[in-house]
């Protein structure tokens, strides 16, 4: 049966201590109630409903593959919530979701759904706080008492309530309507339609979470610090899994998405940011940072290096210490040493610039090497300019190239050269003061008192 997911959003989340919106802080480097929204698609949800309150706007610039969005000016209670929220629903089965529970799986919600009406419950050790359920020996779920409604007996009862449950979409507004709020919390509780369904013969299947991760939720942030190592934990066994090698689960960290090739593999404390792809073989070494970055097969990354916004080819070495920044293109073959700086540079096949080099806004050829030292004067204080290299190029150590300046295929810069004009091909330029010997030199010597 199609289905709508209805995801609860609208509460403010004062104990974040945040200006922004609780259900749009992350985990995993993507807001908590697009985690959400992703896996009730990945689940094959039809339509997406969210109800949104505190800071509604901002919620809605930052959550993306929301098909309506519906407003609760005022927060009344969870029920009130789903009352406004089944507005904007039009599938005939809903299921309720939260977008401050934001590690519940895709197949959780397909399970639940195909048992038609059902609720989730989990089993703690400490249920302070939360709804109890008191589940009947077919496992159907009887009623839900909140913390601040339940006597004595009730308060031992360690099934509680996650808040997520599915039904008819009809049956869940007719009984949306009929709720009130009388109860501790002066609140309309969405928890009484378990009551109800179970008098309109809908009763709903009591389902235990085995993970009971996937029903927590953040109201702090400490509570958003622990899920987030669950999730580290989980895309570390994801990819350990797809075939990469850890140097150790706990010390990678992924705020985005990474798509690997068979054999990486990723050294201690390495993280991963935005889209990173790597081909057959890329080994990362330890405290790297890489961000939107696409690694061909069988290249290294050594140690410390920092990448963004770059493509590297093939059997490629970088760092370490190497920064790529935001329009590095380097070809297979390359390499770039320690302490070397690239930005919007194309680099040919077995091109090398192995130390202490910035290059900036650079068209480099093949098999070209770059001297230790060497920097594209880039910038003349106002504008940017272009450097091109040709293929098999030597730049000596030190040189400074002021762009625009184009040294043709073949040639040799002289170390220490400062080039303002373009070198033909196969020259060799040389552009600095001449060596001068001055014979018997004697340096000075200190002053007596
Ligand atoms: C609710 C459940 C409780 C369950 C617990 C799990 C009810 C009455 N109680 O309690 O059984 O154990 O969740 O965490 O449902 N929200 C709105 N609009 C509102 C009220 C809430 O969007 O008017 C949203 C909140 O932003 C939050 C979620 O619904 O994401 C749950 O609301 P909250 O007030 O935290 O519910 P609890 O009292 O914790
Ligand atoms: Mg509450």
């Amino acid at each position: 049966m199609t289905f709508s997911a209805l995801i609860l959003a609208a509460g403010k989340g004062t104990r974040m201590k945040s200006n922004l919106p609780k259900v749009i802080h992350p985990i995993g480097g993507k807001p908590m109630l697009q985690h959400v929204v992703d896996a009730a698609r990945a689940a094959g949800a039809a339509e997406i409903v969210v109800v949104i309150g505190h800071g509604g706007e901002t919620v809605k610039s930052s959550v993306k593959s929301v098909d309506h969005w519906v407003e609760q000016a005022e927060q009344l209670g969870t029920g009130h919530a789903v009352k406004l929220g089944l507005r904007g629903v039009s599938k005939p089965q809903t299921i309720v979701l939260y977008g401050d529970v934001p590690m519940i799986q895709s197949e959780t919600i397909t399970d639940l759904v195909n048992r038609k009406s059902a609720v989730l419950c989990a089993e703690l050790d400490d249920p302070t706080g939360y709804g109890r359920v008191v589940i009947d020996l077919d496992g159907y779920a009887q009623r839900i008492i909140e913390h601040k409604d339940a006597n004595d007996s009730e308060l031992k009862i360690n099934k509680i309530n996650t808040g997520i449950l599915t039904a008819s979409t009809e049956h869940l507004i007719q009984w949306c309507e009929a709720l009130n709020c009388n109860n501790a919390q002066g609140e309309y509780y969405l928890t009484d339609v378990v009551e109800m369904a179970n008098d309109n013969g809908q009763s709903m299947q009591a389902v235990t979470l085995a993970d009971i991760h996937e029903g927590e939720g953040v109201n702090n942030r400490v509570q958003q610090a622990r899920l987030e190592r669950v999730f580290q934990q989980r895309m570390a066994e994801k990819l350990m899994i797809e075939g990469v090698t850890l140097q150790d689960p706990s010390r990678l960290d992924v705020q985005g998405s990474v798509t690997v090739g068979s054999d990486c593999h990723i050294g201690a404390n390495v993280q991963l940011y935005g889209d990173v792809s790597l081909g057959d073989g890329v080994v990362i070494e330890a405290n790297c940072v890489i961000k939107d970055a696409v690694i061909g097969s069988n290249t290294r990354i050594r140690a410390f290096s920092h990448l963004e916004g770059a493509s590297v080819g093939q059997f490629a070495e970088i760092g370490p210490y190497a920064r790529l920044r935001p329009g590095t293109q380097l070809a297979d073959q390359t390499k770039i040493g320690n302490f070397v700086e690239t930005k919007n540079v194309h680099m040919g096949q077995g091109s090398k610039a192995n130390h202490l080099t910035y290059l900036g806004d650079s068209l480099i050829g093949e098999n070209t090497n770059i001297g230790a030292g060497t920097i594209t004067c880039n910038y003349d204080g106002a504008n940017k300019h272009q450097t091109v290299m040709g293929n098999n190029v030597f730049i000596g150590s030190n040189a400074a190239l002021v762009a625009p300046v184009k040294i043709g295929d073949g040639a040799t810069v002289a170390a220490g050269s400062v080039i303002t004009t373009d070198a033909e091909p196969n020259a060799l330029v040389v552009a600095r003061a001449k060596q001068r010997v001055i014979s018997g030199w004697k340096r000075p010597v200190k002053s007596s008192k």
